[in-house]
């Protein structure tokens, strides 16, 4: 019997229906349409309104779809990992708060964090799952609810970022089809340049954190900007070399959304055509884990059984990493 691989078997996604363009927040904050475009790509983001609602209400609808788009029951789940830097709360994780709200009672579930990247991590993890032989049904869910940690008056941050969710199925196969290869890396001493400074355990919530809206995304933004551009266009042209794929033999670059000349880079670095690399950032700008599969998402009519997908990423921590999937079904 051939080597267990972890496919991606279905997927689907959700992101809330208010759209904040441009031109709103133009009226919020010191900016414009034409430097957005210019500078970042984005023309709108998806911001989830209403009381109450956080991370967990858009995943439970990205996997609510999921099951039932691809026929699974809540029961069979065995696994959940939610990747997310905005979970509802902070604890319990907001996984368990998702299988709690989709019905999945059979499965542990647990959070993963590693901002931008996050994806990339959890597919590996739960890839790793499966190849064990042990596991046969597992959900990886990116989601992040970014407009819950922006500052509405900061410029340098405000247009970069909305809320979304998408999640996968994730099923063994003995065809060489799925996850076949990644390289993933983190560089703690980089989040200095992009955290939260305060809600966690070195400055807990007070009034002087408030006062202070130490609650919010802290980015420098161009120190963040030249590591990203450099390791997410290294890291998928490493995979591509390790793995002797050339760019004839790529059908997709998965690039995170985050800004798109740092996408452009990478695509030219893989040496790869415009039309071979998923873009959606100008629709829902940087949704943090959400970015790569609500992109396969979007694009899941495009793809055939067999098609090389690199996926890459760069994000707070610092994190970063590239996955080679094959992708495993044709559109249904
Ligand atoms: O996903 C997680 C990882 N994050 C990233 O990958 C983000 C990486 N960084 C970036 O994408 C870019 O650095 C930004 C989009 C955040 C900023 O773009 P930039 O081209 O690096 O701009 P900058 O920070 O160098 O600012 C250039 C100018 C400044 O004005 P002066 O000093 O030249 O007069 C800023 O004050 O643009 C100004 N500026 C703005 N102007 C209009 C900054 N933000 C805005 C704005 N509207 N929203």
């Amino acid at each position: 019997m051939g080597k267990i691989r972890a496919a991606i078997t279905g997927i689907h996604a959700w992101v809330p229906e208010y759209r904040l363009d441009n031109f709103e927040l133009s009226r919020m904050v010191d900016t414009s349409d034409e430097w957005i475009m210019q500078r970042v790509g984005i023309r709108e983001r998806r911001i989830l309104r209403g009381e109450g609602l956080g991370t967990s209400d858009m995943a439970d609808k990205a996997v609510m779809g999921l099951l039932e788009k691809t026929g699974t029951s809540p029961d069979e789940i065995e696994v959940l990992i939610c990747a997310t830097i905005t979970p509802d709360m902070l604890f319990p994780a907001t996984a368990n708060i998702i299988s709690d709200k989709a019905g999945i009672k059979n499965a542990f579930s647990f959070d993963l964090s590693a901002a931008c990247s996050g994806f990339i991590f959890a597919l590996h993890t739960g890839a790793s799952f499966i190849e064990t032989g042990r596991y046969k049904k597992i959900i990886i869910v990116g989601a992040d609810k970014m407009s819950s940690i922006t500052d509405y008056t900061d410029r340098t941050t405000c247009p970069l970022f909305g809320d979304a969710a998408a999640a996968v199925l994730l099923e063994p196969t003995t065809e060489e089809l799925g996850v076949m290869d990644q390289i993933l890396r983190v560089d703690g001493s980089g989040r200095k340049y992009l955290h939260m400074k305060a809600g966690g355990s070195v400055r807990p919530p007070s009034h002087e954190t408030v006062d202070a809206k130490e609650h919010f995304i802290y980015q420098e933004g161009q120190t963040v900007f030249k590591f990203a551009v450099t390791s997410m266009a290294d890291v998928a042209a490493e995979i591509m070399e390790k793995n002797n794929l050339k760019p004839d033999d790529i059908a997709y670059l998965v690039p995170h959304q985050a800004n798109l000349r740092i996408i452009d880079a990478t695509g030219r670095r893989m040496g790869l055509p415009p039309e071979k690399v998923m873009i959606n950032i100008e629709k829902y700008g940087n949704t943090t884990a959400a970015t790569i599969p609500l992109a396969l998402w979007e694009y899941e009519n495009r793809l055939r059984k067999g098609d090389n997908l690199i996926l890459a990423a760069f994000g707070g921590g610092f994190t970063w990493g590239s996955l080679w999937l094959k992708w495993a079904y044709d559109p249904k």
